[in-house]
């Protein structure tokens, strides 16, 4: 069977084509290199011996995108391609809205065209925004998103739940991560934030390498085990596991599912401090300074309908997610470059 896989050279994606490869899946890529490298493709192959068709073309540009459709057949479609920075969303939301809701239009019109019935989207936990109380649960459904990047996902969600009541679409997996992080255990993959990293990990593996001075930890006081933020964070290679799982249940069911893929545990940003201290045997320097306006207090999932449904329980702990992303931090000093 073989598999599309939108934005495939990214950092979640380029982990899951490694897991469907390894289960003898076929896999073609499409990523515009917007966020990634062709190295990526080099090392995928070298991980797992095996090839992905590659294809250097844009969501947006359709005509494009088409003839990817007409030169292939897809058994399924796991969308990844995308914007995801918050912060910049709220900044420029246009290009977000075109990017991640235009560049999805086509893609679904051409799946439609080409009876491409199946389809696993990468949602996120922002959809809940601050409307529920934890454990977020998939049958709270979409709560008020805070930014246009989450505003996009959620219409995602919505259009395709549209389409597949429409029967436009055979299945819709939505797949509502939660925060992942860590890296390959090869050191061979894992994220290259460009500039610097808004997101926890990536910025303490900065400052683990000295690139960065110190952790600015935003805000302890809140309602948590020691008043800094608490979040869900799973192994990515945990995370891609979960879409090969998703997929293989689409194969089984119509409609659309959603489900929230995470650990199920919450751990706060200096508990995660702390665990990466260890990974990297030595004491980090940080500060506490004001809360980043638009974080909560605690955002983490309650896992049981993926248990159920999917079979998919996180493998990986907090020690094990901070030891792969110093390796590839200390591996890959300058990002994935060749
Ligand atoms: P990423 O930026 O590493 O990967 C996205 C890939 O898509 C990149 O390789 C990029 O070049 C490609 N891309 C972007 N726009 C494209 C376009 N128009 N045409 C073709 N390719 C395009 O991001 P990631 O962390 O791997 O995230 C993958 C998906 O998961 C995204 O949709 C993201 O919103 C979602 N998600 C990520 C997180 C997270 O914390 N990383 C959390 C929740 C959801
Ligand atoms: N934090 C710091 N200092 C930093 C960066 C983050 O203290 O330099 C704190 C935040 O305040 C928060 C926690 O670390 O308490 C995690 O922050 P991240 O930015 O790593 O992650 P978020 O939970 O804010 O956001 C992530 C993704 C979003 C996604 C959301 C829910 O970046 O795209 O998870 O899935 F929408």
């Amino acid at each position: 069977m073989r598999i599309l896989v939108t934005g495939g050279l990214g950092y979640i994606g380029s982990h899951t084509v490694v897991e469907l490869l390894a289960n003898d899946y076929d896999v073609s890529i499409v990523d515009n290199l917007y966020n990634s490298n062709i190295h990526v493709l080099d090392r995928i192959e070298k991980l797992t011996s095996k090839s992905a068709t590659f294809y250097q073309v844009d969501i947006l540009d359709k005509e494009a995108l088409e003839k990817v459709f007409q030169k292939e057949h897809f058994d399924a479609v796991i969308h990844f391609a995308g914007y995801k920075a918050v912060g910049e969303s709220v900044a420029i939301p246009l290009t977000y809205y075109q990017n991640n809701i235009a560049g999805s239009l086509n893609l679904y019109e051409l799946m439609h065209k080409y009876g491409v019935e199946k389809i696993v989207f990468s949602s996120s936990a922002t959809v809940y925004g601050d409307d529920f109380a934890v454990p977020f649960k998939e049958e709270y459904g979409l709560g008020t998103t805070t930014n246009p990047y989450g505003t996009t996902k959620k219409f995602n969600e919505i259009i395709l739940s549209d389409l597949a009541k429409a029967k436009q679409i055979g299945s819709a997996i939505l797949l509502r991560y939660f925060n992942p992080i860590g890296a390959h255990e090869s050191g061979l993959l894992g994220e290259v934030p460009n500039g610097i990293p808004n997101n926890l990990v990536p910025y303490i593996a900065r400052v683990a390498s000295g690139k960065l001075d110190k952790l600015r930890v935003f805000g302890n006081d809140y309602d948590t085990i020691d008043g800094t933020g608490v979040r869900d964070y799973i192994h990515v290679v945990d995370l891609a596991k979960a879409h090969v799982l998703a997929l293989d249940y689409s194969f089984k069911h119509e409609g659309v599912e959603v489900f929230n893929i995470g650990t199920g545990k919450g751990y706060s940003v200096l508990e995660v401090l702390h665990a990466y201290e260890r990974a990297c045997q030595k004491k980090l320097p940080y500060e506490i300074v004001a809360r980043r306006p638009g974080d909560i207090a605690s955002c983490f999932a309650d896992c049981s309908k993926a248990q159920a449904l999917l079979g998919f329980k996180a493998q990986y702990d907090i020690d094990k997610m901070c030891e792969d992303s110093y390796r590839f931090t200390v591996m890959n000093p300058d990002g994935i470059d060749k």
